[in-house]
């Protein structure tokens, strides 16, 4: 799947729905995840403190970020109907961008997260270029989840634990086909 504008597209679209339902906005309606419970799992891989400045890359219209609790949040997400709802319904620092190509400076975040996004990008190249994007802007630690090995949609992009070496690997939250990656940088 090397067309970057198919998904793109379908995310404008969803930020256009009139719901405020920020897990509807997300892509969570037709899955069994639990949101809320992601959320903390997440802070607690993370060890996501309230003192923290978090980076969250591909956060949508806040799903997750309504339950991270932290000293400061920013979100970056490349659908601009997806960052205006964010904006409007959880008044959150939320830019425009995107995963491969970020404006931060380096280490300018405690900690970096990206959860159920990695499956949208166009190819490896791509995600590759993600990961050094969230090594460069993170200081202490980062977490990528939700990464398919296999998918029910053949659009999706699938990725392989080989891959993740000297990473911590973990299961999916709540779908078995997919897995979860975290590094300390320090
Ligand atoms: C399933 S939603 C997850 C949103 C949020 N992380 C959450 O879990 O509530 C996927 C999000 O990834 C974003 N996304 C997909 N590919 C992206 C890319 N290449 N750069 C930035 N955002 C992207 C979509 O716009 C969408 O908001």
């Amino acid at each position: 799947m090397e067309d970057m504008s198919y998904w793109k597209e379908v995310w404008e679209r969803k930020g256009r729905s009139n719901t405020k339902c920020l897990e509807e906005l997300d892509g969570y309606e037709d899955t069994t995840a639990n949101v809320k419970e992601i959320a903390r799992q997440i802070t607690i891989e993370l060890d996501i403190k309230e003192t923290d400045k978090i980076l969250e890359v591909a956060c949508g219209a806040g799903g997750l970020a309504q339950y991270i609790k932290c000293g400061e949040y920013v979100g970056v997400d490349y659908s601009s109907t997806l960052v205006k709802k964010h904006i409007k319904l959880l008044n959150n620092s939320v830019l425009h961008g995107e995963a491969n190509d970020l404006i931060f400076k380096d280490k300018s975040f405690d900690k970096v997260f990206c959860f159920g996004a990695f499956h949208y990008f166009p190819n490896q190249e791509y995600a590759k270029q993600a990961i050094a994007e969230l090594k460069r802007i993170a200081k202490d630690a980062i977490f990528i989840g939700d990464l398919p090995v296999t998918s029910h949609r053949e659009e999706h992009l699938l990725y392989d634990k080989k891959d993740f070496q000297d990473w911590n690997i973990t299961d999916g939250y709540y779908n078995p086909c997919r897995f979860n990656v975290s590094l300390k940088l320090r």
